[in-house]
């Protein structure tokens, strides 16, 4: 597990120090980000030498151009990597740029990038804490989903006496606790996800493949095992590394991706099929390389519909297949959804520019025999995020059915 603790400006930043020893005696590694404010107060070096890690100081940390940009992209990679978002102490300068999307530096940037469960733990002057504007923007946070651990009451430093002293450690850590376990909707379920393109060999050099680069397989794998499941990915040959803690088995041919889901499929409580799994094979291998003479006829026959199969020998399972359609795209999926008899379908218009095959990014819609929810171009973290989202709701109606 891995937080990122945002420490803001105020006299009680050095109380951070603490809360980064309680994480770790937790087994939580944290990574430590420091708003240039914060800086007044505590030198980076303490929670650098506390937490084992470099500290973020701001968005452009380096003069060197390579540096600016790794710099500036950090916050993506950070905000993907962490299980949760604590900003202790946070003030209500930061509690109004999280409110109102400002990403002005790199904590409120983290705020915005990250899908991670967020706590702020404010502190501040009792008059700054009860004005309408900080009430306001707590409500706003609130409702969003943020866990605000409200300040104690007491003398504070400015001299005044009333809420606005920050929380006791123990209970912010307990609060993130807390934030953690919540999001672990997926611990006890075996998510089995199907990712990559197929081979399939026309002779000993040349075969028919697709332009999937495992990306989209790899994030639905990656944001399951962050939300506590078992990950069983079997492979096609993919552009990018597998999440670490998946069990991998690597397949070329549809054949082979076949055998490996089924083989899997008992262990499993959810099936998602975001592997291309090409629809054609040659009929026949040709035993040594085809010679070039003039013009050549592939024989094709279709491979096996390994979704056909799952869903054949399907027990208990949340079955989802992905559709990818270059037309009639709505249309396509419902037909696909209905005579695959599929618990969800995610579709992908792939004719689009910068979406589906081989971006970072996709657009899906996701449909379910109840729902229909559209993720407009995101990451494909987030289109991730959202299909497990509607994972959890189908597990839970089945789960409540048998
Ligand atoms: O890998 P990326 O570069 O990140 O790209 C992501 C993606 C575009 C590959 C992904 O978002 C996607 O759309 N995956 C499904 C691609 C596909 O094969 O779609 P389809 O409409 O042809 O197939 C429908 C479903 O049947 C899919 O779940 C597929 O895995 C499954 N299928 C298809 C053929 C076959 N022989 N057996 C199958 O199980």
């Amino acid at each position: 597990m891995k937080i990122a603790l945002g420490v803001s400006g105020g006299i009680a930043a050095y109380k951070a120090a603490e809360i980064v020893r309680l994480l770790q005696d937790r087994g939580i590694r944290v990574q430590v980000v420091m708003t240039a404010a914060a800086q007044e107060f505590v030198r980076p070096l303490t929670f650098a030498a506390l937490s084992g890690e470099k500290v973020i100081t701001g968005m452009f940390e380096s003069d060197e151009s390579q540096a600016n940009v790794e710099s500036a992209i950090e916050h993506i990679a950070i905000a993907q990597a962490i299980d949760a978002l604590l900003v202790a102490p946070a003030t209500a300068d930061v509690l109004a740029r999280f409110a109102h999307g400002i990403a002005s530096d790199f904590l409120s940037t983290l705020y915005l990038a990250t899908t991670a469960p967020v706590v702020v733990a404010p502190a501040m002057n009792v008059n700054m804490w009860n004005h309408a504007a900080t009430q306001s923007n707590l409500e706003i946070l609130r409702k969003r989903g943020v866990r605000i651990v409200d300040p104690g009451k007491g003398y504070l430093a400015c001299g005044m006496t009333g809420p606005g002293r920050l929380a006791e450690n123990e209970t912010i850590v307990a609060a993130v606790m807390e934030a953690l376990s919540a999001w672990q909707d997926l611990a006890g379920e075996t998510v089995l996800v199907t990712a990559g393109p197929t081979r399939e060999k026309i002779d000993p050099v040349r075969y028919l493949t697709n332009r999937s680069s495992g990306r989209m397989g790899y994030a639905i794998a990656e944001a399951a095992l962050r939300r506590g499941a078992r990950v069983l990915l079997v492979s096609g040959p993919a552009a990018i590394a597998a999440p670490d803690a998946a069990e991998v088995t690597r397949v070329e041919t549809a054949e082979e991706m076949l055998a490996a889901v089924l083989k899997l499929l008992p262990q499993s409580t959810v099936v998602i099929k975001t592997a291309a799994v090409a629809d054609f094979r040659p009929k026949t291998v040709a035993a040594q390389k085809i010679k070039r003479k003039g013009e050549m006829t592939l024989e094709l026959e279709p491979t096996v519909d390994i979704l056909a199969e799952v869903v054949r020998r399907k027990t208990f399972q949340v079955v989802v297949g992905f559709a990818a359609e270059t037309e009639n795209v709505l249309e396509n999926a419902r037909k696909k959804l209905a005579s695959k008899s599929l618990d969800a379908i995610v579709v992908n218009d792939v004719s689009r520019d910068g979406v589906g095959f081989n971006s970072d990014h996709n657009a899906v819609t996701i449909i379910s025999p109840s729902e229909v929810v559209e993720v407009p171009e995101t990451s494909k973290w987030e289109v991730a995020q959202r299909v497990l989202d509607q994972v959890v709701r189908l597990r839970k109606r089945t789960t409540i059915l048998t």
